[in-house]
């Protein structure tokens, strides 16, 4: 299976994408392995016909946005994003008109549509840098209000209004004081995705977006870490630094981004299936608060 995918890879100039949280045997046969920003970034570097992109949904539209001559495709059609449906174009539409001088911020965990009604999107790795980079002081921010809980503590001089206000990450949610506790016992440091409820980042040594914690586990030390994100995140660490000890929490399993199998990623080569297909102005509105985000260079 996989000298067939490499073969494929060849023959058809593709690029395979996937996201940390990929099953390992999808990671070790992608050219690129990244967080959410490092993937959107970096298709635009890559000269391939086709654009695979395993991971969810939202992550192959952010794709084919930056890209819209290639073809882009995922190789499960509902791979999707629990936390990207909690916020839809009509709420953007709603919030605006209660809130005529705020600015909009759109998680890139969002779908199409209501990136192409953002004034600017951000990632995890760069959301406060982003709402800092606008003038401003009323911040529209959705989906994740966890996320949106984090950026208002680092930038307090700004008003971050979550939209919707519950909006969250099943996954990352299902962390609490008692995982924080129970850590601390055994000892080491913790680290979270700031998707994480607030109680539980105010408690962590280190919150960090999934690119985030791979640098910041290349500074080195020791000590365990406890890895407070998707489980695959810590196999991932473990991979790029052997030796060190990274722990997972079994049950933070995103069953959308363990729907890719190795036989999905070669039927997807083989067939060039599912392609991503987005209106040419949903697209280039969507473009315009991507590429907004990328010139913040965070
Ligand atoms: P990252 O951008 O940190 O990789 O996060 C994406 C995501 O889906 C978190 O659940
Ligand atoms: Fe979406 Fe959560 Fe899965 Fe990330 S982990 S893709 S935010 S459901």
């Amino acid at each position: 299976m996989e000298k067939e995918i490499r073969a494929l890879k060849a023959r058809k100039n593709a690029v395979v994408m996937a996201h940390n949280y990929q099953p390992m045997e999808v990671q070790a046969l992608a050219d690129v392995v990244g967080d959410s920003l490092e993937l959107a970034v970096k298709t635009e570097e890559t000269g391939a016909d086709l654009i695979v992109v395993c991971g969810v949904r939202f992550m192959a539209e952010t794709a084919k946005i930056l890209n819209p001559e290639r073809k882009v495709i995922v190789p499960v059609e509902d791979a999707g994003c629990p936390l990207a449906d909690f916020l839809t174009p009509d709420l953007i539409r709603e919030a605006r008109q209660r809130y005529p001088d705020a600015a909009v911020v759109v998680y890139v965990n969002s779908t199409a549509e209501s990136k192409a009604l953002a004034d600017i999107t951000c990632t995890s790795a760069n959301a406060v840098q982003v709402v800092a980079s606008l003038p401003n002081d009323t911040i529209l921010f959705g989906p994740d209000a966890n996320l949106a809980a984090y950026v208002q503590r680092e930038l307090p001089e700004k008003t971050i209004v979550p939209m919707p206000p519950g909006g969250h990450c099943y996954v990352h949610t299902g962390f609490t004081l008692a995982d924080v506790e129970a850590a601390r016992k055994r000892g080491g440091r913790v680290i979270c995705h700031p998707e994480c409820p607030p109680e539980v980042q105010e408690r962590a040594d280190l919150i960090a977006s999934t690119g985030g914690m791979v640098r910041g586990a290349a500074a080195g030390g020791d000590e365990p870490w406890w890895v407070f994100t998707e489980r695959e995140m810590a196999s991932r660490l473990r991979v790029l630094y052997p030796g060190r000890v990274f722990y997972e929490k079994p049950e933070a399993v995103c069953a959308d981004m363990k729907k890719i199998s190795l036989a999905d990623l070669r039927r997807a080569l083989e067939r060039e299936k599912h392609e991503i297909v987005l209106s040419r102005e949903v697209m280039d509105r969507a473009r315009r608060a991507i590429e907004r985000m990328i010139a913040v260079g965070a």
